[in-house]
């Protein structure tokens, strides 16, 4: 099977910490050389030293909660470094909280970091990988997408708007063998979802020891995924072996989701 990523450049948001640290990780020990996003660059430092070969990846400071001054950064970066064939997207969730009792901003706010990011990135990469004849677009968002989660009011409902504009992204650039998909992952042992934890405990009045067990309880592998085994599903879908799907929508949840 063809996972190797020699010779090819990935740009991995929310690279440094959770998740998209375990994707750069991935992607780096597939040989892809790895540019690492997010706000905190001593973060994002202290993740490109532990990766392989450290000198063939980078960093890059951006604010994806900016979409004029994001559009500007990722220019400018593309001017002076090679084009991406592989762009992650990934970012902070949304803060927890139910649907009713959301600030009206917050929604924007969400929108802005999640889909219009995407979208500031998509148009500025894509000529690239039009060009190199490959193209992977990765978009990490949450089993919200299938079934909403209660207490992530704005997630849930910005989730489905991000899998809707991957879906019709999809089906716009398959002719040129450029493939979107999502990663849905389920309970992931990370510092959001601790943050998670640690709120509904709050809520509840009840420990944060408590509220882990019972969301172990509600997965059918009694246990929260590694970011490992997130980043394995997005280091397949980045390979060549998975170039024939595009559009799709692939949980890694321990069997949680129960629908078909
Ligand atoms: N962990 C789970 O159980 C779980 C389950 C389902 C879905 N998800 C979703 O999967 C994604 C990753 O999860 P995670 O647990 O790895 O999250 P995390 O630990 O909170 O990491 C988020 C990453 O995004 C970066 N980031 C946040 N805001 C940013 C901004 N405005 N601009 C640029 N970068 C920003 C952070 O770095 P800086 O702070 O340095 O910018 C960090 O690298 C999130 O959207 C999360 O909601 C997670």
């Amino acid at each position: 099977m063809r996972l190797n990523l020699n010779g090819r450049n990935a740009w991995v948001c929310g690279a440094s910490r959770g998740i998209g640290r375990a994707i750069a990780h991935a992607l780096a020990e597939q040989g892809a050389n790895v540019t690492l996003i997010a706000r905190n660059r001593e973060a994002l430092e202290n993740v490109r030293q532990t990766l392989p070969d450290p000198d063939q990846h980078q960093v890059l400071c951006l604010d994806l909660s900016d979409p004029d001054a994001l559009k500007q950064a990722v220019q400018a970066h593309l001017n002076q470094a090679p084009a991406p064939q592989i762009l992650i997207n990934n970012t902070g969730g949304p803060s927890p909280g139910t649907v009713f009792a959301a600030e009206p901003a917050s929604f924007e706010i969400a929108l802005r970091q999640h889909v219009v990011a995407a979208q500031v990135f998509a148009q500025a990469l894509v000529p690239g990988m039009r060009e190199a004849g490959y193209g992977r677009i990765i978009n990490i968002i949450s089993t919200s997408v299938r079934q909403p989660i209660p207490g992530l009011g704005v997630s849930n409902t910005i989730r489905a708007a991000m899998a809707s504009w991957a879906k019709t992204l999809a089906f716009e650039l398959a002719p040129d063998g450029i493939t979107v998909n999502n990663v849905l992952p389920g309970y992931t042992a990370t510092e959001r979802l601790d943050a998670i934890i640690n709120h509904r405990a709050e809520r509840a009045g009840v420990s944060a020891e408590q509220i882990r067990q019972q969301m172990v309880s509600e997965v059918p592998m009694q246990r929260f995924a590694t970011p490992a085994e997130v980043a394995a599903a997005v280091g397949f879908l980045a390979s060549p072996a998975a170039a024939y799907i595009t559009g799709v929508s692939l949980p890694v949840d321990g069997g949680r989701i129960q629908a078909l």
